[in-house]
């Protein structure tokens, strides 16, 4: 219970909410964003008494992951990466003074079919430009995705009930902006990068030579289905599979996160650090979706946590705190799926 009261804040009905039940974590909508595995992963530090000096993401996406970490407590700093020049551009912006002249733009720019259009076929010159776009754009397309052939929401003829403006709340975003700057001491840096050379350059770092065992590194790759529709960087089989062989030789900690498609489980299944996390927090669906809407999650964390008998076996199905709970209540059978085999 101690948690709870730590890293509680009032909602705006004056009631308590739990740090990790808060929707705005990111600023960006992010296709396949994972902020709801955060009380997760906050478990399995806690679990594993792990003092985290140092959180590497380098997909970083939305980055919802890194900072509830940060923000609650769990990690000391972040340091987060993505392939896409716009999301880098957009995250290096708003950890830096550059975040006021963002936050100045999104108060005041007009959110209309022409401004999309604009900044749809923009070149940014500048990173502060890259950033807005970045942003504009994933909080007026469809689904947040940038992809070139996403339209806009609402259409363009915007026709639809909802309009192009109904996820642009101007005041909230750009106050959750200035609210993150002030968190920009506690980023040990954001880059533009491919994974593998995020793995280098970490692996240079004086933190992780001296003290590997304080570094844990979050890899959530794009996703096996359809992650072309979704993101512009995604990633072919034959990167899915190099991947498996990084993960391998990565020293320290870590914890991967996956859609679970069956070539996830496939290629990770026997590790004994494999699970799959129920991400859907509703209970108004039924068995059947709450089996599709697992995550597959693979760590040398929970592996050993198992090793050590401090975790049950492995194929089970590792339901999340439902909303309002403790995070530390993250790591517990799902009664309706005593003992799903997997893999
Ligand atoms: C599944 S998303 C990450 C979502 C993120 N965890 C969140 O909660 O929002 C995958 C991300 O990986 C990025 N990406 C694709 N290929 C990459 C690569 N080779 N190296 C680094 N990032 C890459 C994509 O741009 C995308 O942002």
């Amino acid at each position: 219970m101690k948690e709870t009261k730590k890293h509680a804040r009032p909602d705006i009905y004056g009631n308590t909410v739990p740090w990790c039940t808060r929707s705005d974590v990111s600023p960006l909508r992010y296709p396949g964003g994972k902020r709801k595995l955060a009380p997760f992963i906050a478990d399995v530090i806690t679990r594993a008494k792990l003092d985290i000096e140092l959180f590497v993401e380098p997909f970083a996406g939305g980055g919802a992951v890194s900072i509830s970490l940060l923000e609650g407590g769990y990690v000391k700093s972040i340091a987060l990466a993505d392939a896409d020049p716009l999301v880098a551009a957009f995250w290096r912006t708003v950890f830096s003074m550059k975040a006021l002249r963002l936050a100045d733009m999104i108060y005041d720019v007009d959110v209309t079919l022409d401004e999309w259009h604009r900044q749809k076929s923009l070149e940014p010159r500048t990173e502060l430009q890259a950033a807005f776009k970045c942003f504009f754009l994933n909080r007026t397309s469809f689904s947040g995705a940038l992809m070139p052939q996403t339209g806009p929401i609402g259409g363009r003829s915007q026709s639809g009930a909802y309009k192009i403006d109904c996820r642009f709340n101007r005041e909230k975003l750009a106050e959750r902006i200035l609210e993150l700057q002030k968190l920009s001491n506690r980023v040990a840096f954001v880059r533009n990068e491919s994974y593998r050379k995020t793995l280098r350059n970490v692996r240079a770092m004086r933190v992780f030579r001296d003290t590997p065992e304080t570094v844990l590194w979050y890899l959530d790759p794009p996703f096996f289905a359809k992650a072309e529709r979704l993101y512009s960087y995604s990633f072919s089989e034959e990167q899915h599979d190099v991947l498996a062989q990084d993960v391998k030789s990565i020293p320290g900690h870590w914890i991967l996160s996956y859609d679970d498609h069956p070539e996830a489980r496939e290629k990770y299944g026997k590790h004994p650090g494999f699970a799959r996390v129920n991400l859907q927090y509703s209970a108004r669906i039924d068995a059947h979706e709450r089996l599709v809407a697992s995550e597959v999650i693979v760590s040398n964390i929970i592996a050993r946590l198992r090793a050590s008998g401090d975790l049950q076996d492995s194929g089970v199905v590792i339901q999340l705190p439902r909303r309002r709970q403790i995070p530390s209540a993250g790591i517990v059978r799902n009664p309706m799926f005593p003992r799903t085999q997997v893999g």
